[in-house]
């Protein structure tokens, strides 16, 4: 690890690095500058039989109290550039690194008067990770405005690939068997492209004002993840549901059921994963019992738990 220099620090919590403020240590986090720094960290960890695990923006993510053993790879800083790399009249091909913030790229397109990136407005987290979560909204989701993604097959061979080649589904993107097949690992993703269009700057503006305001009274301030549980379907969305179970304010220790939007988790301010697992059985199993419906979590959970 000598060769990272600052960029490894060891036993890190990773409470410092989630949205929700919840995750005991990874035995490493490293921060690699560039490919060269990653393909030389990836190829150590496969000889040394080091696990590792990609972080996005950490804001769709609930680690366990005990931490996450191996290595924990953040491309922020080191991939997060944005800029415009081609255009015509109809439409401009804008490139962003996987460590850049999904709210970075909203700002850019804001900026340049380009059209397309609004729907994303509000949503946290990374570019990378926003792929990988097909993260969207009600007005839009990346699928829509993705043309390509450049990934690294592990160790060391880049690929860009198309869109029309990629399989998305609500919430995710569905790597091809193949693709996994080319080095047993699921990709990294690196960068994506998107295809905005020039637009009238005021309509942007206006357009991203009401949206900002919407989730801004839909939606909790504080600690969070997100929404907890996918939609099981468009007609009972979970937190209609989590509400009409009169689960909303339900606390386990410091993690509560937002009083604003149900499918939100909040942490109070001690929340532990454990706590949290709890609620979500809690949630789960009441809506279950009232409404036949099976809720299927949305935020990832990884690391290990304290109790075995
Ligand atoms: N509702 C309630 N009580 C609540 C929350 C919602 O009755 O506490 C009702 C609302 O009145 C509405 C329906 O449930 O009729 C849907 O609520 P909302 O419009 O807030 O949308 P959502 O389906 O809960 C989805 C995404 C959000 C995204 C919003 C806004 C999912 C799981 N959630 O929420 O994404 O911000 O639309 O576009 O797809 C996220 O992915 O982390 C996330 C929060």
């Amino acid at each position: 690890m000598d060769r990272f220099n600052e960029r490894v620090e060891f036993d890190v919590p990773m409470a410092g690095h989630t949205s929700l403020r919840v995750g005991g240590p990874a035995d490493a986090l490293a921060t690699p500058a560039d490919t060269y720094e990653l393909t030389g960290l990836l190829a150590m960890l496969i000889k040394t039989g080091v696990p590792w695990f990609v972080l996005g923006g950490g804001t769709n993510l609930l680690v366990r109290d005990s931490g996450i053993r191996g290595v924990v790879i953040s491309l922020r800083p080191g991939f997060s550039d944005i800029a415009a790399v081609d255009s015509d009249q109809d439409a401009v091909a804008v490139h962003a690194g996987a460590g850049a913030r999904l709210s970075a790229l909203c700002r850019y397109a804001l900026a340049n008067n380009l059209a397309g990136m609004n729907f994303a407005l509000g949503i946290p987290g990374s570019v990378g990770g926003a792929v990988i979560m097909n993260a969207g909204t009600e007005n839009g989701a990346i699928e829509s405005v993705l043309s390509s993604i450049e990934v690294l097959h592990v160790p060391d061979q880049k690929e860009i690939i198309c869109r029309r080649a990629l399989l998305f589904n609500y919430r995710g993107l569905v790597w091809d068997s193949s693709i996994i097949a080319k080095s047993g690992y699921e990709p990294i993703v690196l960068a994506a492209s998107f295809e905005l269009a020039p637009a009238d700057p005021r309509t942007q503006a206006a357009e991203a004002e009401t949206l900002r305001a919407r989730r801004k009274q839909r939606q909790p301030a504080g600690f969070s993840a997100g929404c907890v549980f996918k939609n099981p379907s468009a007609d009972a969305p979970a937190g209609y549901l989590i509400d009409q179970a009169g689960l909303k304010g339900t606390r386990i220790g410091d993690a509560q059921v937002s009083e604003v939007h149900a499918n939100f988790i909040v942490n109070l301010g001690r929340a532990g994963a454990t706590d949290i697992l709890r609620l979500m059985d809690i949630v789960r199993e009441k809506v279950l019992h009232e409404y036949g419906v099976e809720l299927e979590p949305e935020i990832r959970t990884v690391g290990e738990s304290k109790e075995k």
